[in-house]
Parts: C-alpha cells; sequence; structure tokens
C-alpha cells in the first residue's frame, strides 16, 4: 500500500476534538477542499477515523484590519504571502463519518465514530481503501459501478455497489446544463458493461449515438415502438376518442374493462375492442344510430401512431440491451402515453418473470410524475416505484425541477445525485441530502458542471460525498446549438422541409390523434 499524504494534526480549540468533530491544523503548503475526505490516526495501522472537510479558515494574525490599515499608510508592503511566517496557519474542520479499526485477520472493522480523538493527532488524506469502506464503496470491477471521483482526490475513484444501488431508485437532479444527461451516459456505460439490460426514454436524442456504441437499439415512437392498447388505461383511451356522450363512455369503459379482465398477457387492440363494445352495447340496448357513433369514434384510435402491436420486450431486453426510446417531436399527450405504457407493459413482464431484471431511466421526471396532480402516466410510475424494487426494476428520475415531484417519490429514491441547483429547489430535497453539512448544501448552487453531491442511505452511500463524474467514453448527444452561427450560415431551403434530424415528420402526414389532456 502507498503511504498516505501526511497533511496536519488535529489542534484543540473551545469546542473541539469532540466526538463529531476535529479541527485540523493543515501543514505549510497543503491544501483541501470542502468535501474533501481525510483520515485522522488514532492509532498507528490500527485506528483511523474518517473525516470529511466541511469548513476551512486562515489564522493570521499579521493581517488584521488594524495591522493592514498601518501598512498602507505607511506604505509597506504586507508580509502575508510568505509561508513562514510562524503565527500564520490554516485550519480546516472535519466531520468525523466512520471509524475504522483493525481486527484480528487484518479486517477493518467500521463502527459509528465514538472518540474524542486526542490533539496532536496526525490527518493524512484518505486512502482509497478506507474511503471505500467508510462509505461503502467497492473496489472496481465485479459489481462496481465506476462513476469518476472524490472532489480534491483525484485517486479515490467512486465506485458504487450495483448490487446495492439497482434494486432501488436513482435520483439525478440540477439546474439545465449542469450535467445530469451526461452522468446517465456514464451509468449507461457502466450498466451496459455489468450485463444489466436498460431502456431510457430520451426526450431530447441524447443518447441515440451512445445507444449505437453500446450496440444497442434506438426505437422510435409510431415506427419501431407501439405500445399496446391494453397497456393504457380506461382515462387514457377516452382521452383519444374525441366526442364522447355520457353513455357512449359507459359503452366503452365497460368494454374496456372487461377485455382487460378477460385478456392475457399479450392483451388486446382495437379490433377486439370493438367486437366487445358491440356485445356491451346490446346489453345495454344501445340503438342501431348509437353504437355506429361509438364505432366511428373508437376509429380514431386507429390513427394514434403510437398505439399498435407492441413490441417484444422479452426479445429486446437480452443482457446489456440499450434500448432508447427516441422521443424528439413527440408530442407532450403521446409522451405520457409512451411512459405509461412502456412501465406497464414492463412491470407486468416483470412479474411474470418473463424479462431478466433492468434499468428504465426517465429524463424531464417532472413531467410524468408531477407535483400533486394526475397525469396519465403518473399512477403506473408510481407503482413501479413502489414494485419495481420488488420485481427488479430500477427506475433512474432525472430531472431539473425537483419541486415539480411528489416528494415521497423524491425520498423513495435511494442514490441521489444533486448536481448545482437553483437555491429555490433546495426546499424539495430537504430529506434527500442524508449527513452533507449545511456548509456543503449552501454551496450546492454554485457545483461546477460535472460535479454533484451523492447522497444515499446506509444500504447505498453511506456517506454524502462530493462526486466529479468521469469522462465518456461513448459520444453525449444533444448539445446546445451555436445560435449565432446557425444563423449566420442560414440559407432557406424552400425544397427540403426538415423537422427532426433523423426521423420521418409522421404528425402532418397522417393526422395524428391527438389526447385531450
Ligand atoms: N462530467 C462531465 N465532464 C465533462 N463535461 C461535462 C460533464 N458533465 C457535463 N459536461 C458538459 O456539460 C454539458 C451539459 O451537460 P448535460 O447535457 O449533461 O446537461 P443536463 O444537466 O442534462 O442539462 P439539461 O437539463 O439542459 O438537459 C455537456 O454537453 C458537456 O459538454
Ligand atoms: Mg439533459
Amino acid at each position: 500500500n502507498m503511504p498516505a499524504e501526511f497533511v496536519g494534526n488535529v489542534v484543540s480549540d473551545e469546542k473541539t476534538p469532540s466526538y463529531s468533530t476535529v479541527l485540523c491544523h493543515l501543514l505549510p503548503g497543503k491544501t483541501t477542499r470542502p468535501g474533501e475526505l481525510l483520515m485522522v490516526e488514532i492509532e498507528e495501522g490500527l485506528h483511523y477515523s474518517l473525516g470529511r472537510v466541511r469548513e476551512g479558515r486562515e489564522v493570521n494574525p499579521y493581517e488584521t484590519a488594524d495591522l493592514s490599515h498601518m501598512r498602507g499608510l505607511l506604505g509597506l508592503e504586507s508580509p502575508s504571502k510568505r509561508e513562514d511566517l510562524p503565527r500564520k496557519f490554516k485550519v480546516v474542520s472535519l466531520d468525523l463519518l466512520e471509524e475504522l479499526i483493525m481486527e484480528e485477520g487484518n479486517n477493518w472493522r467500521l463502527r459509528e465514530p465514538q472518540t474524542i480523538i486526542p490533539a496532536g493527532s496526525k490527518i493524512f488524506k484518505a486512502t482509497e481503501e478506507t474511503a471505500a469502506l467508510a462509505v461503502g464503496l467497492k473496489k472496481n470491477g465485479n459489481g462496481g459501478v465506476d462513476i469518476g471521483n472524490v472532489v480534491g482526490s483525484q485517486d479515490l475513484r467512486v465506485v458504487l455497489d450495483a448490487n446495492k444501488v439497482f434494486p432501488r431508485h436513482v435520483l439525478i437532479v440540477g439546474t439545465t446544463g449542469t450535467g445530469k444527461s451526461w452522468l446517465r451516459g456514464v451509468l449507461a456505460e457502466e450498466i451496459n458493461a455489468l450485463g444489466i439490460p436498460q431502456v431510457n426514454i430520451d426526450l431530447h436524442g441524447e443518447a441515440t449515438e451512445a445507444a449505437k456504441e453500446l450496440g444497442g437499439q434506438n426505437l422510435i415512437p409510431g415506427t419501431t415502438l407501439t405500445v399496446k392498447l391494453s397497456s393504457l388505461t380506461e382515462p387514457e383511451v377516452l382521452g383519444l376518442i374525441p366526442y364522447l356522450h355520457e353513455l357512449h363512455e359507459q359503452i366503452v369503459t365497460r368494454a374496456f374493462l372487461e377485455l382487460k379482465k378477460k385478456a392475457g398477457p399479450e392483451g388486446f387492440g382495437l379490433d377486439e375492442l370493438l367486437r366487445e363494445v358491440d356485445k356491451v352495447g346490446q346489453q345495454f340496448g344501445a340503438k342501431p344510430p348509437t353504437m355506429s357513433i361509438v364505432r366511428a369514434r373508437l376509429e380514431a384510435l386507429r390513427y394514434v401512431r403510437v398505439i399498435g402491436k407492441g413490441v417484444n420486450w422479452a426479445n429486446l431486453l437480452k443482457p446489456s440491451a440499450f434500448i432508447n426510446i427516441d422521443c424528439r417531436g413527440v408530442s407532450h399527450g403521446e409522451l405520457q402515453a409512451i411512459a405509461g405504457a412502456v412501465g406497464r407493459e414492463l412491470l407486468g413482464l416483470r412479474m411474470r418473470k418473463m424479462v431478466p431484471p433492468l434499468i428504465l431511466s426517465i429524463d424531464e421526471a417532472h413531467m410524468f410524475i408531477p407535483y400533486g396532480e394526475e397525469s396519465p402516466s403518473s399512477q403506473v410510475l408510481r407503482e413501479v416505484i413502489r414494485w419495481g424494487r420488488h420485481y427488479g426494476i430500477c427506475l433512474i428520475l432525472i430531472t431539473p425541477s425537483p419541486t415539480d415531484i411528489d416528494r415521497k417519490i423524491i425520498r423513495i429514491t435511494n442514490t441521489r445525485f444533486i448536481f448545482a441547483i437553483e437555491p429555490d429547489q433546495l426546499d424539495a430535497l430537504r430529506g434527500v441530502f442524508a449527513d452533507a453539512p449545511e456548509e456543503i448544501i449552501y454551496r450546492l448552487p454554485k457545483l461546477e458542471q460535472g460535479t454533484c453531491l451523492l447522497t444515499g442511505s446506509k444500504e447505498t452511500v453511506r456517506h454524502a460525498l462530493l462526486v466529479k463524474i468521469k469522462a465518456r467514453k461513448t459520444t453525449h448527444g444533444g448539445a446546445t446549438p451555436d445560435i449565432i452561427n446557425e444563423v449566420k450560415n442560414f440559407k432557406a431551403n424552400p425544397e427540403k422541409v426538415e423537422t427532426k434530424p433523423d426521423q420521418a415528420s409522421y404528425k402532418e402526414e397522417e393526422g395524428l390523434g391527438k389526447w385531450s389532456h
């Protein structure tokens, strides 16, 4: 093992050392950063306490206001830049996270901090081994999800334990442009390497290249991806049918619910629904004109391109599969239908063990599980959230706007990546900061791009960490367009009207059915 870097000593002030905090006097020339992990030596080789840098300051009696003022008047130079001033130094405060005790057989045992560490004890930069143990991280390889490094420590890799993280749900939040989708891409690469199949609802086409590079597939709603009529709920179906009177609605609802009861795993389509509607109509004693109106209205469903035969998930979800649903240009209503129906189909298949455990990720999740209102997709996504972990579906929810998501859902996630976020969004995240101190939460709005606060629970990430997310192997799509250049080089082309980079504009062509939500 490499010797750890010696950075300072525990010093005493009025309040510390205490059970939970120590003050570290930094040796000249040594630096730390908020969130960095250090280890305090209680007994060499045998007993350490791992601490996280909370705050720091310089003590400098040579640069008090009066001395500074006087020097100014006398035109004297300040000595403060010198490193050899005996009474000038830096101190940083550490939150003690975990004690590590060497036991017989050369094993580290963890316990809650419970030692008042003597002033004078040496402090080192944490080693990979102690940091990983204390936080609950893994060594790379063998079920590890390597996402980057602890800020300030290039060699402290943050490797999550897939078996702890993915049976639960993951939250990624941050203001626009902070690195959420980038991280989703890093996770995609790691999940792919672990062999776990994943489905990604890609609103902005950010992952289309990555999907190809990882040997996956891009599905286009309405073309290569359709959902079964039977995967919708009756409010969703009614929402797709224009101008239904009460009686019509009752007939359709009854027929739809009857079919749902009867249908096997393969579900049903519009033709079955039309037949069932005839039967129900007879029971209701509906007159022929009524029935022809109902049938005519139902025909509208044929023009909803996302409704169709469905896809064969069992075929698609092979080990390592990356199924990216490219939702560029898809309307809000259809997006809801897709997210809802895909969630329902996958949950159903998992309940019957027809597909392996999988990961489903949803960008702009606030659109699908809005706070305080029901949307077509929210009910099923709530179910997936509630039951998913028992059936082996992990949700990755991504949003710039956690205030717009149900608080319960935010809390149910067990691994959270919090990028720079607007101060007004912080409240929604109270309760998921784990043991991150106020000083770090306060600085969250200023986190650098690609850096996040990682928090979890005892099972996933035991202590909050600031993490620099690593470089991508795959291509990150969806870069912000350079408007000025695009305007400058713009030439109108009256012949060819392109609406989407690689999809036909089916809406205009085929008169898509509308969602009335
Ligand atoms: N870890 C990182 N390393 C290097 N560059 C990064 C990293 N994270 C983000 N970036 C850069 O920042 C840009 C924006 O990141 P990203 O697309 O992930 O933002 P986002 O949080 O998903 O934003 P939006 O909410 O607008 O979708 C990327 O295109 C990339 O250039
Ligand atoms: Mg994004």
